[in-house]
């Protein structure tokens, strides 16, 4: 039998749009009572979950989905922190339990630093609670430097500025100039489009 560890991902990645908000909110509530601990640093009910959803939605956090068909199975989420010097977000994770350990959570965490560059943040802050192996683990991969404070396992991720805007202002975007719109297209591409 295939190993959990080795079994394909067949879902998307993608971040989530507004209307997404009953499936995140879905996904959290599927989430069991260890995950969900894990997740928020403590026992939790459905209806302080449910409130959690709507507020990161309200107050627009973004939020990357792990999507297997219609349904939300694992999210990222990287909320703004007030108050730093430098843009500085806290960031959370949760896969569902059927589907940890399988490369999901690495994936997402890949995503999400992408995400939060291309926004400008400086420092992620990642939280949990120090007996959290597999959270601690991934990451590290990510070169999160952890330290322990008060009972808790803070992940700290320094992301580089954006580099300036390149030299090639004043150039359509790559799809265009596949269409035939680009500085130096073929002449005959442009006229076929026109005719
Ligand atoms: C933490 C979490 C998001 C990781 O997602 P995942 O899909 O299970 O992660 P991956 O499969 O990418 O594995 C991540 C690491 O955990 C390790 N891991 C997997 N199962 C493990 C287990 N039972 N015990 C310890 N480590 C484990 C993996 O080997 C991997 O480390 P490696 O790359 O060094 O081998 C997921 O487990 C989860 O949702 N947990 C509950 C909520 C939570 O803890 N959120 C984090 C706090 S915000």
């Amino acid at each position: 039998m295939t190993p959990v560890s080795k079994r394909p991902i067949p879902g998307v990645i993608r971040q989530l749009r507004p209307s997404d908000l009953p499936r995140f909110r879905d996904h959290l509530l599927r989430l069991d009572s260890s995950s969900r601990h894990d997740r928020f640093n403590g026992g939790i009910g459905d209806a302080f979950v449910a409130a959690y959803a709507e507020r990161s939605f309200a107050r627009g956090t973004t939020v990357i989905g792990y999507l297997e068909g219609d349904e939300i199975r694992g999210a990222a989420e990287i909320h703004e922190c007030a108050g730093h010097d430098e843009p500085t977000a806290e960031i959370a994770f949760s896969v569902e339990p059927q589907l940890q350990g399988r490369g999901i959570g690495a994936l997402l965490f890949e995503r999400l630093l992408a995400h939060a560059r291309a926004m400008g943040y400086r420092h992620l802050r990642v939280t949990t609670h120090p007996g959290n192996d597999r959270m601690r683990r991934l990451a590290r991969k990510f070169q999160a430097r952890l330290s322990f404070q008060a009972g808790e396992a803070v992940g700290v991720i320094a992301l580089d500025p954006l580099p300036p805007v390149p030299e090639t202002r004043g150039q359509p975007w790559w799809p265009l100039r596949m269409l035939g719109f680009g500085r130096g297209a073929p002449v005959a591409s442009t006229r076929a489009i026109g005719r």
